[in-house]
């Protein structure tokens, strides 16, 4: 599995911990930035991650800003993009049992290093249950379709 990477300077630092930790799991991953810790917008960054994702270039991604919030509503603003912020690790593996989460939200103000790769490590090892699950995001795409047209 290939994964997007990206963080405003609220998440950078935490960015930094979980790629040491993909490159530990030898998860292939790129980081679309940011680079340091200099202020800049969460936008700018969760977009292009979040199209990446959609367009089916990463299979998912791994988005961060400092409470994970801001990042999430840009990512979900994206056709076909599931992210979940995920404070824990049963948020994390409900994340995608549940809603076949495609990117996971972390809050690099919020969450310990040890406990974000606790994170990862259970949303990148659990699988989508489907079946009734399945339904509901349907119901969600369906919205998305309502709302795209101009
Ligand atoms: C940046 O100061 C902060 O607002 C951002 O990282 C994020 O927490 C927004 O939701």
């Amino acid at each position: 599995m290939k994964i997007a990477l990206g963080a405003d300077h609220g998440g950078y630092e935490l960015k930094e911990e979980i790629k040491n930790f993909l490159e530990q799991k030898k998860v292939e991953f790129y980081d679309f930035g940011t680079y340091d810790t200099s202020l800049t917008d969460y936008a700018d960054w969760g977009i292009k991650v979040a199209e990446k994702v959609a367009q089916g270039e990463f299979e998912r991604g791994i988005l961060i800003c400092g409470t994970g919030l801001g990042m999430c509503l840009t990512a979900n603003k994206v056709p076909g993009i599931r992210a979940t912020p995920c404070y824990g690790v049963f948020s994390a593996r409900l994340s995608r049992k549940h809603n076949d989460s495609n990117i996971l939200v972390l809050g690099g103000r919020i969450t310990a290093k040890g406990l974000a790769r606790q994170i990862v490590e259970e949303w990148l090892t659990t699988e989508f249950d489907g079946e009734r699950h399945k339904r509901r995001l349907d119901k969600i795409t369906k919205i998305e379709i309502k709302y795209s047209r101009r």
